[in-house]
């Protein structure tokens, strides 16, 4: 049993833990099939096809429950509910739209089998529909798709699936796939710009609503292509009931904005691959004008507060969110500022983390925190030199996470490449201070110098 805190409003009900998500997605389903729908406008998707897409996914997914975050709560100054993707049995809703998609397929298309190109976890979503459908899939994915997400593919899928790594990029993969539809005749199953897609991604919204009795004050969704922002903007359909509707994209891959500037979609000439889950160079033909259309308000993370709140959610939540699954959350007292007593609601979006990759949130983490700082550091041309900057330069609380002589033929004296994490961020300007006393000379790595780049 979860124990929700604090009440929802007071005097409210609060179970949105065990009970809510009892609640069978048709049963949802049913409640909102008695909203009238307006008529389907130029995307061709409304609040009718994220009800039958609800319909359809009732029986093969339970609900995925909507809990309290008391710390998150604590941040903003209002309740604060996460809606947990991260526990599908795909761990991302990824397998809404992609079930949607498979479970309108004629006999035909069946036959012919499916094909896509993920990043990971929407293949992980088109794996557990074909197992679930009896269609047969290939799942075309990058080099750079982590091993975690690709032995999940795997495994979801069993006999249906069959994994092919293709070049370095989504979009090698994602030629790859359409090239293979062309020449097998089998259907593409689209990522996010896709009607079918988008209205099952749209029933995390609905499924939101349905355990809350109520559409929150602030509702707070993770960004790639737009496949599920745009699926929420189908399920409101024109009618926001009230609710501010955030989009929250990674700052190196912000295409949906990029789109809303420019007035339609637009390829971004670089893009920061850090959140794989959301690395997205131009956002869909069909997402972007539902997402115009219902007014959200697109913001952006820097990986430095996302990897904070990455670690913050597994340290103190004891959860495991991937860096696309952490943008709501990361967003929230930021970019994303509720009024006192608010509801927000923040979708955690997946949590296919590869325990590899801890190890570089936790050094970004760092350096976000003002925790991290590289030196290049000149020792005098005399024995004890490294002693005395121990001894002398550190403070109580520094540690050295770092220490490579640059000049490998001479590694007594040679200059040094010096990371050191201190104890708290305001420790820093008494570091400086002692090295400035001290017989080295230091030379802080900037930031935004190519060294720091390649060091972080
Ligand atoms: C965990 C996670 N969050 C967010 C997204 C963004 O997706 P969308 O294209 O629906 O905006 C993705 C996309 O794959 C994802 O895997």
């Amino acid at each position: 049993m979860r124990i929700p805190w604090p009440p929802l409003h007071p005097g409210e009900d609060t179970d949105t833990g065990d009970r809510a998500c009892s609640k069978t997605v048709r049963s949802i389903a049913c409640h909102h099939s008695r909203v009238t729908s307006k008529q389907p406008g130029s995307s061709g998707v409304v609040r009718t096809d994220v009800v039958a897409a609800a319909d359809r996914l009732a029986g093969v997914l339970a609900p995925t429950p909507l809990e309290p975050s008391r710390r998150l709560s604590e941040r903003v100054g209002g309740q604060v509910l996460l809606k947990r993707e991260d526990l599908s049995p795909v761990r991302s809703y990824k397998v809404r739209g992609a079930y949607n998609v498979l479970a309108q397929l004629s006999e035909t298309e069946r036959a012919a089998g499916v094909v896509c190109a993920s990043a990971g976890n929407h293949g992980q979503g088109v794996a557990f529909a074909c197992s679930a459908l009896d269609v047969h899939g290939r799942v075309y994915v990058p080099r750079t798709t982590p091993r975690q997400k690709r032995d999940r593919i795997a495994d979801l899928g069993g006999d249906a699936i069959e994994v092919l790594v293709v070049g370095d990029t989504y979009d090698d993969a994602a030629a790859a796939a359409l090239a293979d539809a062309g020449r097998t005749g089998a259907t593409l199953v689209p990522a996010f710009d896709d009607a079918r897609t988008i209205a099952g991604q749209g029933t995390v919204t609905l499924e939101i609503v349905a355990q809350l009795g109520q559409a929150p004050d602030v509702l707070v969704i993770p960004v790639g292509g737009g496949g599920l922002l745009a699926g929420t903007a189908a399920w409101l359909d024109g009618s926001p009931l009230g609710l501010q509707l955030f989009g929250v994209e990674p700052a190196g891959a912000a295409c949906m904005a990029a789109a809303l500037a420019a007035g339609g979609p637009v390829a971004l000439d670089k893009v920061d691959t850090f959140v794989d889950g959301a690395a997205v160079r131009r956002a869909g033909d069909i997402t972007y004008p539902l997402v115009r259309d219902a007014g959200a308000q697109l913001v952006v993370v820097e990986n430095g507060r996302l990897c904070t709140e990455i670690l913050a959610l597994y340290q103190a939540d004891g959860i495991i969110v991937e860096p696309a699954g952490a943008l709501a959350a990361a967003a929230l007292g930021d970019a994303v500022r509720p009024a006192p007593g608010q509801l927000t609601v923040c979708v955690l979006s997946g949590g296919n983390n590869d325990v590899s990759r801890y190890a570089e949130i936790l050094e970004r983490s760092l350096v976000y925190e003002g925790r991290k700082h590289y030196f290049l550091v000149e020792f005098p041309q005399e024995p004890g030199a490294l002693r005395r900057f121990l001894d002398d330069v550190l403070g109580p609380d520094d540690d050295i996470t770092l220490f490579e002589y640059v000049k490998r033929n001479n590694r007594e004296t040679g200059p040094a490449l010096v990371g050191i994490e201190l104890g708290r961020p305001d420790d820093l300007d008494a570091l400086l201070g002692r090295m400035r006393q001290a017989p080295a000379n230091f030379e802080r790595v900037a930031a935004d110098s190519p060294l720091f780049r390649f060091l972080v």
